[in-house]
């Protein structure tokens, strides 16, 4: 929400009294504490809001990202997503994303220096994750060997030292490449292969993940920029259900490694992050274009979504997507192309015609075509989600300095509304009456 008039107000005539109360109205919000104040009965708890899902809450100010989701706008700290994408790599934006200004030579510079001199891991990780079985899910394997890094950077802890967090960032920006790519290297039973600081981020990311004998690897330049575009994207996204995680599990104010730890398996989900993977899945289900008009109107008969379309913020085309569908051609012009590719847009048309998707205002959304490009750059499904938590690593690292910095916040703890059993009486194992359910005594 973009800031709004001062000195606005909220008259609310509680019915219950007849009393009238007067709230400010700031950047078009109430806040949910001057409800408390309105109670029938002296000793009330007061008015509450209800709002599952958080579909209309503001949970903290923000500096970092703003989405206009009618007009399909999105900016990092203003800049917008499109000049990034066409401008930017993804370490000066992430340096834009964490510090608030673009960074200028000396600093990109150092940024650089720091990031690439963090990305070697303790030789025990290896140990974790050859411990993993080979079909193990990658975003399991991150997700673990991410939290027990808070045990070799036990001065991560100190989370109110500045120079601690700054140390916990270039860590965690500069290994997560490491850790994706061990994770790939042991599904697919290859040797883990270390990182080349001589490479740019997005190129080391590449060896790692591809290099074979060659002495030295040397990155297609258009799959490198290709990376560094897609984790522009990526990078944040405002209060998602991962940056969600993060901030909330980081409000109990522990290490950035185990809050992003959770906010890798909020991504992990398959309505977040998963998303880009569920995508593929449901284009090589659906085989052939021949099969889209009976999958559509499976989805619209309430059997399965489309997955790929549809957001909680974006009732408008969602801009990384537009910038992903033409990076798509220039990464296909050197794989070759994906022959999933007619197929998705083949089911992009007649969504985008079909008036239950028109209706909902469902538009495809980051992840229906991110998948199509890892996909060709050689990447198995399970991979997919993995690259995007590497991009969304220092959109989490912003949010959780955000909110440590933010005198309001405090440790996240929503309220309830209770409607389970009275207050009733302890009885023993030998009174209680046995009552099957109604499946078991049909059994029977
Ligand atoms: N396919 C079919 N129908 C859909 C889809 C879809 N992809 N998305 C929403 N709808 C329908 C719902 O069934 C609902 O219809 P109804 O009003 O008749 O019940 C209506 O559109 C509104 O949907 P909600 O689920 O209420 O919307 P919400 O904002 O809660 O969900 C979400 C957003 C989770 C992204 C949803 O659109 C979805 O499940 N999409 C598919 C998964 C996906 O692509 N996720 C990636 C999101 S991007 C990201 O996280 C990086």
């Amino acid at each position: 929400m973009e800031q709004g008039k001062k000195d606005e107000t909220l008259t609310i005539l509680d019915n219950r009294t007849g009393k009238k109360y007067e709230i400010p109205v700031t950047d078009g919000t109430i806040r949910a504490m001057d409800l408390r104040q309105i109670k029938v009965l002296d000793d009330d708890f007061g008015l509450m809001s209800y709002d599952p899902a958080f579909t209309n809450t503001a949970s903290c100010v923000s500096h970092i990202t703003y989405i206009d989701g009618d007009k399909g706008i999105l900016r990092y700290r203003g800049y917008p997503i499109e000049q990034l994408a066409e401008e930017s790599t993804y370490l000066e934006t992430a340096y834009l994303i964490l510090h608030g200004e673009l960074p200028d030579e000396r600093e990109l510079a150092e940024w650089m220096w720091n990031i690439t001199h963090h990305t070697m891991l303790h030789e025990n990780i290896k140990k974790f994750i050859d411990g993993f079985h080979y079909d193990a899910h990658p975003m399991g394997m991150l997700i673990s060997s991410v939290a027990a890094l808070s045990t070799f950077y036990p001065e991560a802890r100190q989370i109110h030292n500045t120079a601690s967090r700054l140390k916990q960032t270039f860590r965690l920006i500069a290994k997560m490449p490491t850790l994706a790519a061990f994770a790939y290297r042991h599904m697919i039973g290859m040797p883990y292969a270390y990182p080349d600081n001589d490479l740019s981020y997005p190129g080391n990311l590449l060896n790692m993940l591809f290099k074979m004998t060659e002495v030295r690897y040397n990155p297609n330049p258009v799959l490198e920029r290709a990376i560094d575009v897609l984790f522009i994207l990526h990078a944040d996204h405002e209060q998602n259900c991962s940056a969600n995680a993060m901030r909330n599990v980081g409000s109990s104010l522990v290490d950035p490694y185990s809050a992003i730890a959770a906010a890798i398996a909020a991504l992990y989900g398959p309505l977040h992050g998963g998303a880009n993977e569920a995508v593929l899945r449901m284009l090589n289900e659906i085989g052939t274009i021949e099969h889209v008009p009976a999958f559509i109107k499976k989805v619209k008969a309430g059997e399965g979504r489309l997955m790929g379309f549809g957001h909680r913020v974006y009732k408008n085309y969602d801009p990384r997507a537009k910038i992903i569908k033409r990076l798509a051609d220039e990464v296909f012009e050197v794989t070759g192309r994906n022959p999933l590719l007619d197929l998705a847009l083949e089911l992009e048309r007649i969504a985008l015609q079909d008036e239950y998707f028109v209706n909902r205002r469902l538009y495809p959304n980051v992840d229906f075509y991110s998948g199509l490009i890892y996909q060709a750059i050689g990447l198995p499904i399970d991979m997919f989600p993995v690259l995007f938590a590497i991009a969304r690593t220092s959109g989490w690292i912003a949010q959780w300095e955000e909110m440590l910095q933010d005198p309001e916040q405090k440790i996240a703890r929503p309220r309830q509304i209770y409607h389970g059993e009275e207050q009733r009486d302890y009885v023993p194992i030998d009174k209680r009456k046995y009552q099957p359910s109604e499946s078991q005594a049909a059994e029977r």
